[in-house]
């Protein structure tokens, strides 16, 4: 069998390409990614040590794909991924990536009748009804009051049935175009097609940056210094993600590649859940704890087009059709990649300081 990763050499598809060779040894396994996330090159030294093989490519052009051979299977996660692209500057980067690079993929997959795992985002949910969410604050929080629940949303998170009306932002909107062309991958060229929803993920070997991957750039600016705000939302800190590590992703879509079959398609909500529900000032406060710096961290009240203030994961679903649910605990996360920048500093300070 052949793996084929696309954004091969970013956090996610780094890290699930690694673990699929190092449980799969027999299998061939090609990140491909055209390196243009700041950090990703460090990823080609692990790749090559871990067995996976390197190609530099583009989704954006067929060809660097067809040279990267034919598979079996195409685990999807080169993109875009900032929901804040494209705002006040041109779309075409986030579109030609995250779409036309999609559907590139997408025939590549059919020519060699692959299945296709497909990273999509809960940035798909519409700005403004998160925004409407009833939402109030409790200590540090913002939360979900007790017994409130419309269509779709509850204290449990935010499951499928959230209505999808509404502005998205360009990466959100990419990504549900993706999900609705991979869905007619499915049905008329029989691929099989798991596209999975994800809220916030983080783990070793994330490059984070103010308006993608905020997990490691906390951790990152409390032990090598650096400046952190919050923003938006009154400039508090009390807006809540769950979050999800990577290697708990990893696990699901293992489980999602054993039983998927040509012509299916399913679409689930991924994420760490209620337990690994955090506001950013509880970050700080658990960031404190693990690197023993108290930062001074500035409000900016403003807050950004794209920004929602609570995105918790419903994950109620996916646990009914595969019985997988997260395992790592949030401060088992940090510990993670608190032990990772420390044993990396040398080569990640320039890129995760300031
Ligand atoms: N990290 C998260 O919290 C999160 C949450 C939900 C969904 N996702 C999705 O997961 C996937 C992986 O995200 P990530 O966090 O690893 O991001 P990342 O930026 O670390 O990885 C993406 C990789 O894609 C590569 N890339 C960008 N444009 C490309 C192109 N045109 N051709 C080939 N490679 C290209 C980049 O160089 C990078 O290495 C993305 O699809 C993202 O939308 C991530």
């Amino acid at each position: 069998m052949k793996i084929l990763v696309t954004g091969g050499a970013g956090f996610v598809g780094s890290s699930l390409a690694l673990l699929f060779k190092r449980d799969l040894p027999d299998c061939d396994v090609v990140a491909f990614d055209n390196l243009r996330r700041r950090g990703s090159e460090l990823a080609l030294v692990r790749l090559r040590d871990g067995g996976v093989t390197f190609v530099h490519g583009d989704v954006r052009s067929a060809t660097d794909i067809e040279a990267a051979g034919a598979f079996d299977v195409l685990i999807e996660c080169s993109a875009e991924p900032s929901v804040q692209a494209g705002y006040g500057a041109s779309p075409d980067y986030v579109f030609q990536t995250n779409l036309v690079g999609l559907y590139n993929c997408l025939e590549a997959a059919r020519k060699y009748s692959s299945r296709l795992l497909f990273l999509s985002s809960s940035r798909i949910y519409p700005i403004a009804s998160l925004r409407s969410l009833p939402l109030v604050v409790e200590n540090t929080r913002l939360t979900v009051p007790p017994g409130a629940e419309g269509l779709g949303w509850s204290g449990n998170g935010i499951s499928t049935d959230f209505p999808l009306t509404g502005s998205r932002s360009l990466y959100g909107a990419t990504k549900l175009c993706g999900e609705h062309l991979a869905q007619e991958y499915a049905a008329l060229y029989g691929l099989g097609v798991v596209v999975n929803r994800c809220g916030v993920l983080a783990g070793p070997w994330q490059m984070g940056k103010v308006d993608q991957g905020f997990i490691a750039l906390w951790c990152a600016r409390h032990l090598f210094g650096g400046n952190l705000s919050y923003i938006g939302f009154g400039g508090m800190g009390f807006q809540v993600r769950d979050v999800l590590h990577v290697d708990d992703l990893y696990r699901l879509l293992r489980i999602q590649l054993g039983s998927l079959k040509s012509g299916d398609y399913f679409t689930f909500n991924v994420g760490g859940g209620v337990k690994n529900a955090v506001s950013l000032a509880e970050l700080t406060s658990l960031c404190e704890r693990c690197s023993g710096v108290s930062l001074e961290i500035s409000g900016r009240p403003d807050t950004h087009a794209a920004d929602i203030p609570w995105y918790v994961t419903d994950n109620g679903a996916v646990t009914a059709a595969t019985n997988w649910r997260p395992e790592v605990s949030l401060s088992q996360l940090l510990d993670d990649v608190f032990s990772w920048l420390s044993e990396y500093r040398k080569i990640l300070e320039p890129i995760l300081g300031h």
